[in-house]
Parts: structure tokens; sequence; C-alpha cells
């Protein structure tokens, strides 16, 4: 998942253009001890979580906040800052807006400004990413207008926005959490003189767990409401002040309704429990002890105050039968999540999953709690700057691309002799900082990038086209008759000098190989290029090596495609020569007729393929070409046909080598003919290094997001002599959706189609592609 940062920068751009002044990060928050004391006034402990809500924020002309959100796609509100009142907007939009509302009557002059978020807090999971979206805006804005607002007075104005502007009657702990929480510390609230103390929160040895039950917490609802009423009119028959007052849990005993009597003694015994724990911690106390007052606290909570939800019991008792320390519900309740505090992590997970699995639940979600830093103004961090900037760059010469690529299209040639479609990459490459070699035998150009020291990286696109008419009717469709790139190879060798052209102004740490090769149809042209040296053209052998192929159907335009393992088939020519004795057709007797000889080798082909090869590690084996004899009154000497062989595994592959020419010489000696089969071994099966192609999903997902990064269930029946490379060198091989828009990626023509069409705006994504993969993995070292 991109970061709320890295996502909230990019929905900047793409709501508004343009880059925003500047990120800010707010928070989520966990409680490790303290619920529904904090508008009792009494104490909680806190700690800010890893994930929170971003705001790319900008100052814009006028009185107006533009919002939108990566949560909420296609929604933007609009905030007329001049004209807020409580209760006027509903939904995700309110909150900064009542931030806005906040601010202003605080006093504070709030400027226009655009506003875009990215968050990782799961909503409605109870880690308050309402006051995480509150204090973003907080932030952004005070910040965007050079205003001083201290930290717990910004708080104040975040929690106002909540109670008074969206009108859920919260207590402080939530926006204090977000704002003023350190690493490695929980914070202590005294939530009566707003007193705040940094706790040293360290949880080495043990590890703390959020279990999001995903029964969803919704804080408007009326309960929570009733529970703060509650509490007051204890508060009022006790004669106190509020609960916070009360320091021994009997006094509650005074209470005659029972009812009210739990909800007193909830919140006064967890005030102790705070106070408790913070000592505990302060002391290096026992871990034991803290996970003993966890539990102890949700039980007061599912008992006394009655918050709690099935979900979270049935997680606390799995957590804590499976060895966790101590767990409980945190937030306001009736959904959300449970805290545990656990020394093996596996085993209560697992414990918990099992538990929701048996009752049918929808499995819960498990996300690390470590204890981290409050809001601040962040940068993007290098990974996700360089993810941007090659994305830009890429968009930049996108019509650069499409007209090496349209060129490349018109002029299609074929084989590994391919001079002026060399001649197209090389004039893209001149004047770029590379070395440039062409080959020997083939119409290759290897171009080598040598930024900073480090690795070799191989980038590969191939070059030549298919013996096809083109039917698509293009502006820039082929002028050769009979020659057409109807595979897409046209957009591999555009994208890859875009990628030369953008590493090339770009602070590359290691050294870039791009491997323009001809002959790809049924050539090896890679092979050759492997031959004449490609693989030490650097002087060291590259790392990795990764090559990207277009599809005009299946996967829509501009989702990409990998997997682990075999990615595409290994393809093997078997020609089968059967040879019999020629005669008259009337008296076939007297002859050796080779034609249903071939006939029956062509369906023992396909009983082999069911009957000898393991179901789960397929085998195709496609006869698609058959000749003999010359009449119907002739018996021919001879019979041929040619098939092709797929195969996903060395196995299979050197089975059918095996298999296929015995069974043809039995099949003819048992008519008493002669037959030979040449089995040839043509391009082997692409397979896709584990990490490798991890690692380019994770590229994928973090240049376009992950909808965009689809994990292919099956390889495909295809081949690519890319597989030579991928035999020496880890790495993947990337398939590309370009169906052009309109049409149904399902029924779009195929690949080597007359009428195959592969669209432009394949073109940036896949250069990108390749940029952001050399980057990423050069600095892996
Ligand atoms: C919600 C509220 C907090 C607090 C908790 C319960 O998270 O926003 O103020 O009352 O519930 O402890």
């Amino acid at each position: 998942m991109r970061s709320p940062a890295g996502a909230a920068a990019e929905l900047f751009r793409s709501c508004f253009g343009g880059t925003a002044d500047g990120v800010w990060l707010a928070p989520g928050r966990a409680n490790l001890m303290g619920e529904h004391t904090d508008y009792n006034e009494g104490f909680v402990l806190p700690f800010a979580l890893g994930q929170g809500i971003a705001a790319a924020a900008a100052a814009r002309a006028g009185r107006r906040l533009v919002l939108c959100s990566a949560q909420e796609p296609g929604s933007v509100a609009e905030i007329d800052l001049d004209g807020l009142a409580p209760g006027q907007f509903t939904g995700w939009a309110a909150y900064p807006a009542g931030v806005a509302w906040a601010l202003a009557a605080a006093g504070y002059q709030v400027p226009g400004a655009s506003i875009a978020f990215g968050s990782d807090v799961p909503a409605g999971a109870g880690l308050s990413s309402s006051a995480a979206l509150e204090c973003a805006t907080a932030l952004a804005l005070t910040e965007l207008a050079g205003l001083a607002v201290d930290r717990p007075e910004l708080a104040a104005i975040a929690r106002r926005a909540e109670n008074d502007f969206v009108g859920v009657p919260s207590g402080i702990m939530d926006q204090s959490a977000s704002l003023l929480a350190r690493r490695g510390h929980a914070l202590l609230i005294d939530c009566r003189s707003l007193e705040t103390s940094q706790v040293p929160f360290d949880p080495a040895g043990v590890r703390l767990l959020v279990i999001n039950t995903r029964a969803r917490h919704e804080l408007t609802a009326g309960e929570y409401g009733r529970r703060r009423a509650e509490c007051e009119l204890a508060a009022r028959l006790l004669g106190v002040p509020s609960l916070r007052y009360l320091t021994d849990v009997g006094e509650t005993g005074r209470l005659t309704d029972p009812v009210l009597r739990r909800r007193a003694r909830h919140v006064v015994s967890d005030d102790q429990r705070v106070l408790e724990v913070a000592g505990l911690l302060r002391s290096a106390g026992s871990w034991a002890e803290i996970g003993r007052l966890l539990t102890q606290a949700h039980v007061s909570l599912r008992d006394d105050f009655e918050v709690s939800w099935p979900e979270a019991d049935v997680a606390v008792d799995a957590a804590v039968a499976a060895g966790a320390l101590g767990a409980r519900m945190i937030g306001g309740g009736f959904g959300g999540s449970v805290l545990a505090l656990t020394g093996a992590d596996a085993q209560v997970q697992a414990a918990v999953a099992g538990a929701f699995a048996r009752r049918s639940w929808t499995a819960p979600e498990f996300l690390p709690a470590d204890p981290s830093d409050g809001a601040r103004r962040v940068g993007l961090g290098f990974f996700e700057e360089a993810a941007v900037y090659v994305r830009d760059e890429a968009a930049r010469i996108s019509s650069e691309i499409a007209e090496l690529r349209h060129a490349i299209h018109r002029e299609p040639e074929i084989g590994l002799d391919l001079p002026k479609t060399q001649a197209k990459v090389l004039a893209a490459l001149d004047g770029l900082p590379l070395e440039i070699r062409t080959g020997r035998g083939l119409s290759s150009v290897t171009a080598i990038l040598r930024g900073g020291p480090g690795p070799v990286v191989l980038l590969r696109g191939d070059m030549d086209a298919l013996p096809v008419t083109e039917e698509t009717g293009l502006p820039y469709a082929s002028v050769v008759p009979g020659a057409m790139h109807a595979c897409g190879h046209d957009l591999h060798t555009a994208m890859l000098a875009g990628a030369a052209r953008l590493l090339s102004s770009a602070d590359v740490p290691g050294t870039v190989v791009f491997m323009f090769q001809p002959g790809e149809e049924g050539y090896a042209g890679a092979r050759q290029m492997i031959n004449e040296g490609v693989l030490e053209a650097a002087g060291s052998r590259p790392v990795a090596a990764y090559g990207l192929h277009v599809t005009s159907q299946r996967l829509p335009c501009g989702t990409f495609s990998t997997r682990p393992g075999a990615m595409l088939a290994a393809a093997d020519q078997i020609t089968v020569t059967v040879h019999g004795r020629g005669g008259h057709a009337s008296v076939p007797h007297q002859a050796a007729d080779p034609i249903p000889v071939a006939c029956e080798m062509v369906t023992a082909l396909q009983t082999l393929v069911t009957r000898k090869f393991d179901v789960f590690d397929p085998v195709v084996i496609t006869v698609g070409s058959f000749h003999a004899g010359t009449a119907d009154n002739v018996i021919p000497d001879e019979a041929r046909f040619w098939a092709t062989a797929r195969s996903f595994s060395e196995a299979s592959r050197s089975a059918l080598a095996e298999l296929v020419p015995r069974l043809i010489g039995d099949i003819a000696r048992g008519h008493g003919l002669t037959a030979e089969a040449i089995y040839a071994t043509e391009y082997p099966v692409t397979v896709n290094d584990a990490a490798e192609a991890a690692f380019a999903g994770e590229t994928i997902a973090a240049l376009f997001g992950a909808e965009r990064a689809e994990r292919a269930e099956f390889p495909i029946t295809g081949a690519e002599d890319f597989s030579f490379v991928l035999e020496q060198v880890p790495g993947a091989f990337v398939m590309l959706g370009a169906c052009p828009p309109g049409t149904d990626p399902l029924t779009a023509p195929t690949n080597h189609s007359a009428h195959a069409v592969f669209d432009d705006a394949a073109l940036a994504d896949g250069t990108a592609l390749y940029a952001e993969l050399a980057l990423r993995r050069l600095a892996q070292g």
C-alpha cells in the first residue's frame, strides 16, 4: 500500500494539478489504558499509531476550502469559509469543515486552501481516524497560514470541531494523542488539568497488536452520549463535580441505581488502572502485570460499562487463551478494535482468526501498534519522491514516446535484421549519456547507462514485427504489406527508449543495460544477444532483469500482471514424417498408406497429453499443419505434420521430448511403416524469480496503486525468448494491459490479430515502470 503521504500528494496532483505546498501527517491512536474516563475529567494513557491521515495542502485564492480524499474517490467537497455553521455537513468533509469553523471561532483567520487526504488508518476501526482527519487539517491550515497555535490549543480546537460542529460529544483523548504523542512513549493525560506527560513505552520483548474486529464502530450513534449522561448523573448523585473526584471504588456503592453504580465503578477503577500502568511503565515493571490490567479493564468495559461487543469479547478470550499477556477493547466501544499485549504474536493471530472463522465472522485484521510520533509535517521519502518524479517525467515525454512508437509501427520489420527499426532506436538515444553497441549477427542495440557506484540491472524491449497484413485502419498503420506490429513490440521499443531518456537525467545508483532485441517472434533473438555478450556488456552481470509485454486484450488498459514462477510456457516444435508406400487408392492393401497412420498419431498425441502428464503441470500439443497426398485416388508415399508443444516445467518438457518420438515410432511400427519425429526445443519456460516478481508487484503498486498490480493466477500458454535471459539472471516478466478505450478487454482482438490495437495511453506507464524497476532495484544493491 502506498503511504498516506504519497497517496495524498498524488491525489493533490490529480485533483488540483501542480504540487502541494506541504504534506502533514496526523496519526490515529490506540489506548493503553483509560476508557470513557476522559470526559469524566479522569486519566488516559493513549499512544499514537504508525498509521495516520495525511493532508497534502496548498493555499488558494478566495474563501473556500476544496477537499478531496483518496478514501472517497470522485467526491470533492467545496466549503465556503464564510458561511460555516454546525450541522451543515455530514460525512467525512464535516471534520475538516469543523476544524476551519473551530479555528475561526477561536479567532484565527483561516486561509482558503486545497487539501487532498490519504489514509492508512482503517475507518470505523475505533482507531480515531476522525481525530486524525481533524488534526491533519488543523496542522495543515495553521502552518499554511503561518499561525502560531500551540499543540494543546490545537487539540482543543480539533475536539471542538468534533463536539460542536460534527455533534459527537467525545473527550479530549484522541486529538491529544494525535497531536502530542511521541515515538516510544505513551501520553499520560490528566483530563481535568489537561496536563500531559510522556511515559516511556518501549515494548521491547513483547508486541502490541491491534485486532480490528471489523465490527464497525460509529461514534455518532447514541450509546456514547448515553454513557456520558449516565456518568454525569452518577457524579451529581454522589455530590462531586465529576467521577474523577472519587478515588475509592467503594464510594460508588452509595449509588442505589445498579446501572449507574456499574458505570461509576468502571470509571473510577479505570482511572486507577491508568495510574497503575503508568507507574509500572516508569519503573520498568512487569509486562505480565500490565497485561493482567488490560484484561481486567476489558471485563470492566464489558460487564460494568457495557460497551463491548461480541467480536471484541471473542478476540480478547482467544488472544488470552493463546498466550497473550492481556487484551482489551479500545475506544468508545460497540465496534472497532482490540489491543493485545503478546509474546508469541503469530500464535495469537492464528487463535483469533480461527475463533472468528469458526463463527463465520469476517476475518479480523491485524495491525502493528508501534508507539509513534504525533502529527507533523512530512517529506515524501526517497522512494515516493522518486516515484512521483518518474511518473511525471514519463508523462512529460509521452508524446515523444508515442511519436517513436508510431514511426516504428508504420515501418515494421520481421526477424533478426531490422535496420530501419535499429536506426530509429539509435536516433532516439542520440545525445544521451549512453554507451551504445550494435549487434553483429542481428540488428540489436545494447545501451549502457552508468550512474553512481552500484549493481547492474537489465531492461529488455523487443523490436520485431509479425508476418501479418494490418487491418486496423489506424492513421499510423503499417505501410509494409505482409508485416505488422501485431504483438505490440513497437510499444516495448518506444517505452524502453523513453526509460533510457528518463533515467539519463535521473540520479541512478548503479548501471542500467537497455537491451533492444530483434527476432523475438520465433528467431530466438534474445539467445543470440546473450551469445554476443549482452549479459556481460556492462562489465559485471546484471543482478536482475525485467521485461514488459503489452496485451491488446484480457487486461484493462493500465493494469499490470505478473506472478512468481512460470509466467509463460516453453514452446517446442514437433515435426513428424510418416513414410509409407504409395499406390492406387482403390487397393490400399497393396500400398502402405501413411495418412490414417498419421491421423492416428494426431489423436494419440492428445491421449498422451491426458494420460502421461500431471493435470496440475499441464501440457498443450496442437497440430497446426498437416500435409499429405495430391488427389483423392492416389495413396501418397508420405504424410507430414507439425505441432507445437507447450509445457510449464522442465520435467514435462523433457518427458515430451522423450515420449513424443517414441509414440510416433511405435505407432508407425505397429502398422508396418516407419516415421521420424523431430522434437526441436525452441523457447524454454519463462520463469519469474519469486522475489523479483514480488518486487515488481510492489513497484507497480507504489507507482500506480495496488489496484493496478494484478497477481496472475495462471501462467500464459504463449512463449517468450526473454526466458533465455531469465534462465541466467533472476528477474520478472510483466504484462501490461493496453486495450484501447471503449473496447471490452474480454472480446478485443488479440495480440497477433490483423485487427489488434494497442493504446498509446500504456506508453507512459510502461516507461515509468521500466525506469522505476531499475531505480528501486539498484537502490537495493
Ligand atoms: C472515543 C472518544 C474519546 C474517548 C473514547 C473512550 O474514542 O473520542 O474521547 O471518550 O471514545 O475512551
